[in-house]
């Protein structure tokens, strides 16, 4: 193994590469620079991929491709009001942008999912967008930028197309399958657990963005003490509600009812009773009409817990429950993004038989080094550094040698993943930004929420 030092100057090299420049400026960096593999759409700047180095550049000193980015992304929203089916919905961030060269100009292209495999929304990447502006704004103390009117004029536009027309009742956002980082069919339609989280973060950061005459200011305040109570009152198991939802009485009609969405106890999986541990508790990937998905979701459980959508005591339980599952959960490389994986007819059903997401691979409880920024953060927000380090310690063991492989295989991530990319910028930036984050750890205030004072907490 090489010594920290070179290993992170590797790192450095490796991100460096990466950036993507536009009309002469760096404007973010592409999904992976994989020597021996075609590109497809990998040498796209994908909103998602690029926040890891967004922060990293911005904890190095170096906002100005942040700013870039931040200002480009504004020009690729898409700004029409929609009238026909395949424009994309007003307010919606494209997933991927390329730039393109016409008649000797560049020209940046974005993809909504007209491109990507299976025309996946990319609902995340309006909420990341708004999440990174925060970030720029903390680390710059610069709040010019966001005040701009054509930049109140994008939030406003994200509010709307959240908070206005819908086709339901409650506080928590309803999307299409592979709406997010998981972007092929998954089961994650409805209320997947990670936009909840993405949602919740972007609309705490449009409350700070916005100005104080802002339209959607007092909407944004509401829903987010709707979506807290929401997510943490129905999404949360533990021992303690694994029992009330065993004895849960099922076709119960009214507005005071125990099981509100209808959960009949036959659904609870068998592998998970045995799975929770005393202190341990987790986020449900996702709660519907006559719903809870049981799985384990990384980035949506770490992303509750920095946001503080958990509460302080859900959040030490989800530290706990990786500390007591270590092995299932972050094993030879942190860290799962999804636990189970879908085996035998559910993969079957629910992926339609998707061959790259086969039990263990991949997006079906494949193990994804980008998780470990986020996992660093999370630990550190709930004071169990030692978890980091040790995360960190594993990582640092293969991440080179592997080539900064995109996602490993198995139940416990011993192999690298069957298709994975090499060179694989997020991999590159997480484990950069894990390793600034523990160096000065006051770097949390970017990308972390403290407890919001509007909300009362509303399970111990
Ligand atoms: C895959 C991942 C997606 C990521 C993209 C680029 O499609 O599922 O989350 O953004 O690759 O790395």
């Amino acid at each position: 193994m090489l010594a920290d030092s070179a290993l992170t100057e590797e790192a450095h090299k490796a991100l460096e590469d990466a950036i993507l420049y536009y009309r002469g400026k760096p404007i973010g960096t592409v999904a992976a620079c994989d020597p021996d593999a075609e590109a497809v759409n990998y040498d796209q700047c994908f909103v998602r991929d690029f926040v890891p180095s967004a922060l990293f550049f911005l904890m190095q000193g170096k906002p100005d491709i942040v700013r870039n980015f931040l200002v480009e992304m504004l020009g690729l929203q898409s700004r029409e009001r929609r009238l026909d089916c395949f424009q994309p919905g007003q307010g919606l961030h494209p997933a991927s942008f390329k730039v393109q060269v016409q008649d000797g100009e560049e020209h940046l292209i974005g993809d909504f999912g007209e491109q990507a495999i299976a025309r996946v929304a990319p609902i995340d990447s309006c909420f990341w967008w708004l999440i990174l502006l925060r970030a720029y704004v903390k680390a710059t103390g610069d709040r010019t930028l966001a005040h701009r009117s054509d930049f109140q004029h994008g939030i406003h536009l994200i509010l709307q197309l959240c908070l206005e027309a819908r086709f339901d009742l409650f506080p928590t956002l309803l999307v299409p399958d592979g709406s997010f980082m998981i972007d092929r069919r998954m089961g994650v339609y409805g209320y997947p657990l990670e936009i909840q989280a993405l949602f919740y973060a972007a609309l705490r950061s449009a409350r700070e963005l916005l100005l104080p005459e802002a339209t959607y200011l007092p909407a944004v305040k509401t829903r987010l003490q709707h979506l807290t109570y929401h997510v943490q009152t129905y999404y949360w198991i533990d021992l303690k509600r694994l029992n009330e939802i065993y004895r849960y009485k099922g076709e119960e009609f009214g507005a005071l009812v125990m099981n509100q969405f209808n959960i009949y106890p036959d659904t609870i999986p068998g592998w998970l009773i045995d799975w929770l541990t005393d202190t341990g508790g987790y986020l449900a990937g996702n709660l519907g009409p006559g719903q809870i998905d049981f799985r384990f979701f990384g980035l949506g459980n770490l992303m509750a817990v920095m946001s503080s959508l958990a509460s302080e005591h859900q959040s030490q339980a989800v530290m706990n429950l990786i500390d007591q599952r270590w092995q299932d959960l972050i094993g030879y490389m942190p860290l799962k993004i999804c636990f189970p994986a879908l085996e035998g007819q559910d993969w079957h059903t629910v992926t339609g038989c998707d061959p790259k997401n086969t039990p263990w691979s991949y997006h079906n409880g494949g193990n994804w080094p980008v998780l470990l920024w986020l996992l660093t953060a999370a630990a550190l927000k709930t004071n169990k550094p030692e978890l980091a380090y040790s995360a960190l310690k594993i990582a640092e063991e293969r991440l080179l040698s592997d080539q900064w492989s995109e996602y490993y295989d198995g139940r416990q991530g011993k192999l690298i993943g069957k298709e994975a990319r090499k060179y694989q910028t997020w991999t590159i930036a997480a484990f950069l930004v894990a390793q600034e984050l523990l160096k000065n750890p006051n770097f949390l205030s970017l990308i972390c929420f403290d407890a919001d004072p509007d909300v009362t907490p509303c399970r111990s």
